[in-house]
């Protein structure tokens, strides 16, 4: 298969950025696969390359300077960067609420869902700016949209990057560079399994919740993620763009008439 773009994608072994990883490897991308888990990586790769596809693996923390330096530098090796996917983010390590969390929380929800987005893109963008061209993807959340109680921190940084997403694109835009952002919600990944969120409620109350009445599938977000950094998006440019079965528009947290924290399964309101 000829190579056709060469694109990152951080957190590309599981969940969201592995099926992005394939996505992106099917359409004749060469993937720069970055993850913290070197074993996930190598088989993601593996079915990559069994796929027909092209994938070189840069195992470690995107949160450490040193792997976004080697990300870079492989990039570099490969040839020039045609797309960067920030895919990699977490809501924990969670507090009970803001009033029980602590400066050592803030500063790792910092480093997971928003500084390395700063840093591999700033380490990235140069040779994009040379070159005329690229697209960047930054992988949100829903909650950087809407209130979450519990979820204070995390939403906070991934406001951080819907609002890094679309001044970006405003400066750089004249470069023939394009950034976008996805939102997200209930992706059934390693992170959020649908089984564990639903625990030992009645699976039929998803759809009180989530218009589509379904958690989502990750190939459902890389398909968007896709449609973002291809050409087919080559007029969209400063946007976030939520993939969420419709909870946004839907969307309703409840305080339990209990007292006991809140809901968003309406029969506890
Ligand atoms: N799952 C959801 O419903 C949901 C909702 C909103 C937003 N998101 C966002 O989507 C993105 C992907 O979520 P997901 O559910 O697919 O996650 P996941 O946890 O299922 O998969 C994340 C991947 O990133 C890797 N990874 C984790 N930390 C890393 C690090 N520090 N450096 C390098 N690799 C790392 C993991 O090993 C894994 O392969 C995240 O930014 C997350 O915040 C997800």
């Amino acid at each position: 298969m000829a190579v056709q773009r060469v694109s990152i994608v951080t957190g590309g072994a599981l969940g969201i950025g592995g099926a992005t990883s394939h996505r992106l490897a099917r359409r004749g991308d060469l993937v720069l696969l970055n993850d913290v888990d070197e074993a996930a990586a190598a088989r993601t790769a593996a079915e990559i390359s069994n796929d027909g596809g092209h994938c070189v693996v840069v195992a470690g923390d995107v949160t450490d300077a040193d792997t976004v330096a080697r990300i870079a530098a492989t990039a570099d090796e490969l040839g020039p960067v045609d797309v960067l996917v920030n895919n990699v983010g977490d809501f924990r390590p969670a507090a009970r609420d803001f009033l029980h969390s602590t400066p050592e929380q803030w500063h790792r929800m910092h480093q997971l869902n928003l500084a390395h987005v700063l840093s591999l893109t700033h380490a990235v963008l140069p040779g994009m700016v040379e070159r005329g061209r690229g697209a960047i993807v930054n992988n949100a959340t829903i909650e950087a949209l809407r209130g979450i109680p519990g979820h204070v921190v995390y939403s906070a940084y991934n406001a951080g990057v819907v609002a890094f997403t679309k001044s970006l694109a405003v400066e750089v835009g004249r470069h023939g560079i394009r950034v976008n952002a996805i939102a997200p919600d209930l992706a059934d990944s390693e992170q959020t399994p649908a089984a564990l969120m639903i625990g030992n409620r009645d699976p039929d109350r998803v759809r009180t919740w989530v218009p589509l009445g379904r958690f989502g599938h990750v190939d459902e977000y890389a398909r968007v993620i896709e449609f973002l950094t291809s050409d087919a998006a080559s007029y969209v440019t400063g946007h976030t763009l939520p993939v969420d079965g419709g909870t946004l528009a839907a969307s309703g947290w409840y305080a339990r008439v209990d007292g006991k924290g809140w809901t968003n399964f309406p029969r506890h309101a």
